[in-house]
């Protein structure tokens, strides 16, 4: 890709000197040639930066890929609103909670310049469904996936509708699927509670040739109490990494040097989260085997083959991470009752920081 720029500046160097010296040849006058090499610069300099927002014109210039003008997902991400997406303030998280509604939990985005700019907003039912119609999505994982798909359903349907829901969703380990008929949106929760359950249903998904609009997974919880053993986990997201990328029709783009993917050409794009692990309170964890494996240190070494896998865009890979841990973390124990799941409003901020993702990536809002 960086050698794609650099042609491109070449050719753009070479077009800008010899044409005018090939004009000179015609005869024009010195002020003549000035002013069709400024006018051939400004052209050029300006098809430059407006080349990758226009890739059908990038891709008839240059049809055998040399170029790609896009820059990395991951230079995408450290440039952009995303990486200010979790700078959330909670209010309302008082110590001794005895009466349900006295505790009105909320939150906010942080009020910065970086936070102004990027215009977050807090998308309500209309908002949501305008910009989910007609989509599938896929939320697959743990209970802390099983908790995203609540907080989606309850904003799109509103929380007496998901009352009655509740119920089915929340059957323990089971796959759940609802079609919501208003906006012709399809949700299909996959229960897998380890990555190897996450990568079968990338595989699944492939030999369907079938893909949804949003993938929302997450998994480690089971692994760390069942397995224990953090690089094993950092095996088994390496295998789910990999064929996520066969899965993306982006995949072709790779360039393993630069750790980054890639824009595509015309393929739709199919937007990827990882629900993170939260906050584990260990001393408010409900079984002794929780307490003794769940430590901080075995959560420091999960993080850190997260990290080491290059599954997230932070480290060049394809999934945004909704940081769980993070929202988790600054809401505190007063917002967990076994350490482990937490109150509605840990989940909504994780929703709402991925709804505006999705406004960012299809080009709604500033990037
Ligand atoms: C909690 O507060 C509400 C409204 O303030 C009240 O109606 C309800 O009885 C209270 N419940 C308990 C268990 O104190
Ligand atoms: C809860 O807090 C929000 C925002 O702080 C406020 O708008 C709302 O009225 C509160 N609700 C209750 C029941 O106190
Ligand atoms: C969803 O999209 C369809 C067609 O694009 C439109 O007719 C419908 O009104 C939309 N529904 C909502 C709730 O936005
Ligand atoms: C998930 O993977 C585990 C271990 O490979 C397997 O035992 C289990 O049946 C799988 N669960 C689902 C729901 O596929
Ligand atoms: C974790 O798994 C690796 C690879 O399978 C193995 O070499 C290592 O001994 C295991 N560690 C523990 C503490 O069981
Ligand atoms: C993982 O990466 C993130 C961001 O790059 C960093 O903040 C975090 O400390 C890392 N975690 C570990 C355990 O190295």
């Amino acid at each position: 890709m960086l050698l794609g720029a650099v042609q491109l500046g070449l050719l753009a160097a070479c077009i800008v000197l010899f044409v005018p010296m090939a004009m000179a040849g015609w005869h024009l006058s010195r002020n003549k040639m000035l002013f069709f090499s400024c006018a051939l610069f400004i052209t050029l300099a300006v098809g430059v930066h407006l080349m990758p927002y226009f890739p059908s014109i990038s891709a008839f210039i240059s049809p055998s890929e040399v170029i790609t003008p896009a820059p990395s997902i991951s230079s995408l991400y450290h440039d952009s609103c995303l990486s200010s997406l979790h700078s959330v303030l909670y209010s309302g998280v008082v110590k001794q909670c005895d009466n349900e509604s006295d505790c009105n939990k909320s939150w906010e985005w942080i009020k910065s310049n970086q936070v102004n700019d990027c215009e977050f907003q807090k998308l309500k039912k209309s908002d949501a469904s305008d910009l989910l119609n007609g989509s599938w999505v896929v939320v697959a994982g743990d209970s802390q996936a099983r908790l995203m798909a609540v907080s989606l359903l309850e904003l799109i349907m509103g929380s007496e509708q998901m009352e009655r829901i509740r119920g089915d969703l929340f059957k323990r380990h089971s796959d759940y699927s609802i079609m919501v008929n208003e906006i012709g949106m399809k949700l299909d929760f996959v229960w897998a509670p380890y990555v190897g359950n996450l990568t079968e249903l990338v595989l699944k998904l492939k030999r369907n040739k079938n893909f949804p609009d949003v993938m929302v997974m997450g998994a480690g919880l089971w692994d760390m109490l069942h397995m224990n053993n953090a690089s094993e986990y950092g095996i088994s997201l390496r295998v789910l990494r990999d064929n996520i990328l066969t899965l993306l029709p982006v995949s072709s783009n790779l360039d393993p040097d630069s750790g980054g993917v890639s824009e595509s050409k015309s393929t739709r794009l199919l937007h990827l989260f990882w629900v993170g692990m939260p906050t584990l309170m260990t001393s408010m964890l409900n079984t002794d085997e929780k307490r003794e494996r769940m430590t901080d240190v075995m959560c420091n070494s999960y993080d850190d083959e997260l990290n080491r896998s290059k599954l997230l865009r932070e480290t060049g890979g394809p999934l945004l991470k909704l940081d769980i841990h993070l929202l988790s973390n600054s809401c505190g124990p007063q917002c967990t009752a076994d350490g482990m799941h937490y109150d509605e409003v840990v989940y909504g901020a994780a929703l709402q920081i991925m709804l505006n993702a999705l406004l960012i990536e299809s080009n709604q809002k500033p990037q």
